[in-house]
């Protein structure tokens, strides 16, 4: 069977649940390989399992300076090349802004800012030398960067102050180097989840996160009511979101290019950039 990524090698942040190892799946089902990472070694090799022999694990926390460079580095020496880069690793540390510390504050820029910054500018000699040489022998070659956003950093949200910051300073990163990267065709894309049914929106729940226990998800309550503001009636499964990362990994979304694709079911709230 030919799939529309054969040949392609992936690198996805925080694939062993929701979102990100919904999107490995699907850039495997699609013939690319794909080199997971994320905090959670367990989880991790259930992921790797699913994506029967098109992909490999490399487990550590993307905040540990080191880590997003051994990624990149893995996907070459496992596979020789990389294609696609797929930021998606993330958290939330809510709270009310007028007590938030500069804890959750640095937190959520480690994970949503300075790890991205940190894989993308690993992969830049890897993609753009290879871009590079592309173009030099005449082939129009499109490679992949896809950040994951939140409407929470387009449009902002009531006790995210500091994680809906760094999802709006990744926006900012986005464009820059979609700007910096376009004329070797190396598309650079970011998506903006509205509700998504994961681990960061089930019911509160407190959970081990690299050494420390974390509280994860929302109120009860709140989750009720966001449905009602969904045009599409509920939220996404992961499959679902996954499939919007997917749509900007492949030659279909070749000029889709520096842009935010809200993926919200049509959750507008009037605040969009
Ligand atoms: N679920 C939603 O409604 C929603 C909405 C908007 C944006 N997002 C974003 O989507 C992305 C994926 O979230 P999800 O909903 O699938 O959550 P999830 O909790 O199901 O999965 C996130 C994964 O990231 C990993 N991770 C977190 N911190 C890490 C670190 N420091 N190093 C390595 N791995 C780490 C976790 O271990 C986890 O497996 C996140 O960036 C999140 O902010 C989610």
């Amino acid at each position: 069977m030919t799939g529309i990524l054969d040949g392609r090698v992936a690198v996805v942040t925080g694939a062993g649940r929701g979102i990100g190892r919904a999107t490995a799946e699907l850039l495997a089902a699609h013939g690319a390989r794909v080199v997971v990472g994320d905090l959670d070694e367990a989880a991790l090799k259930e992921t790797v399992e699913a994506l029967g022999g098109s992909g490999v694990a490399h487990a550590g926390d993307l905040t540990d300076p080191a880590v997003p460079a051994a990624l990149v580095s893995r996907a070459i020496d496992e596979y020789g090349r990389l294609d696609i880069v797929v930021n998606n690793a993330g958290y939330t540390a809510d709270g009310i802004f007028h007590k938030m510390t500069d804890e959750q504050l640095d937190a959520m820029l480690d994970i949503h800012l300075k790890a991205p910054f940190r894989l993308l500018r690993a992969a830049a000699p890897v993609l753009r030398e290879a871009a590079k040489k592309d173009l030099a022998e005449g082939r129009e070659v499109f490679r992949k960067v896809v950040n994951v956003t939140s409407i929470a950093g387009t449009m902002g949200n009531v006790g995210q102050a500091n994680y809906s910051s760094a999802k709006s300073a990744l926006i900012g990163l986005t464009k820059t180097l979609a700007k910096e990267w376009g004329p070797l065709l190396i598309n650079v894309n970011a998506v903006a989840f509205g509700f998504v049914e994961t681990r960061l929106t089930a019911v509160t729940s407190t959970v081990e996160h690299a050494g420390r226990s974390i509280q994860l998800g929302i109120p009860s309550k709140v989750r009720e009511q966001a449905a009602s503001r969904i045009p599409l009636g509920r939220g996404a499964t992961p499959a679902e979101a996954a499939g919007g990362i997917f749509l900007l990994c492949t030659p279909w979304s070749n000029f889709v290019h520096g842009q935010v694709v809200t993926i919200a079911g049509g959750q507008a709230e009037g605040m969009s950039a």
